[in-house]
């Protein structure tokens, strides 16, 4: 099944799902973002909208939005509603994002790298490099599972029936970093669920 068709599917019940279970590792993300007090965030497979609330704190109209899934962006379209946030939605592919060179000041996203196949990783961070201005700011929340077996076997998982883990499966992100002409500022491990990781980086090149 495509990554769009599930989130399609998905899109009614992930905001009571999975919200609680990664709420630390969002809060934690987009207080980085914040930080770095840019002018606009693209905020990269935004979901359900779930960060609206808090990224409202910090500016109402300074976010676009992307997903691939129509679904999850009605749900983002509400939560915008709820939460009146202004924020913008753009249904994209983050492997071909349909924004000019360094437009945006910020990027932000959460528990998408886990679904971006190893191979296609490099594309995804160099199209993420391309729209951020240079010295821009990343966030990238991520599952970062510390059992090395419980990571073989939900990368088993992953390659058998990728519908049974949402096609997503823990990931190293620092071997790509540095290629896709970003450096790390500050990587923080959370500790909820089966751990998760974010890190804070700095547009260096691109
Ligand atoms: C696991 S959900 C995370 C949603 C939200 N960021 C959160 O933390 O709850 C991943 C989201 O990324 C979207 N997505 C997956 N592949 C994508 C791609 N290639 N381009 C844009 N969005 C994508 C999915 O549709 C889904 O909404």
């Amino acid at each position: 099944m495509k990554v769009t068709n599930l989130y399609d599917l998905l899109a009614p019940a992930y905001g009571k799902f999975v919200p609680p279970l990664t709420a630390l590792t969002v809060k934690r993300a987009v207080k980085r973002v914040a930080a770095g007090k840019p002018r606009n965030i693209v905020e990269l497979g935004v979901g359900t909208g779930r960060t609206f609330p808090e990224l409202k704190k910090h500016c109402s109209s300074c976010v676009t939005a992307v997903d691939i899934s129509g679904k999850m962006l009605v749900q983002a379209r509400k939560e915008a509603r709820l939460s009146g946030s202004q924020a913008a939605m753009v249904k994209a592919d983050v492997l071909r994002l349909p924004f000019a060179d360094g437009v945006f000041e910020a990027a932000l996203s959460t528990f998408l790298v886990n679904l971006i196949p190893n191979k296609t990783v490099p594309l995804a961070l160099s199209e993420m490099v391309r729209v951020v201005a240079p010295g821009g700011r990343f966030v990238i929340g991520h599952l970062d599972v510390e059992s090395s077996i419980l990571r073989s076997l939900w990368h088993l998982a992953d390659d058998v029936i990728p519908e049974t883990v949402g096609i997503m499966r823990p990931i190293e992100m620092n071997d790509f970093y540095e290629d896709a002409g970003m450096r790390i500022i500050r990587e923080e491990k959370i500790h909820e669920g089966l751990g998760t990781r974010v890190t804070t980086l700095m547009k260096v090149r691109g």
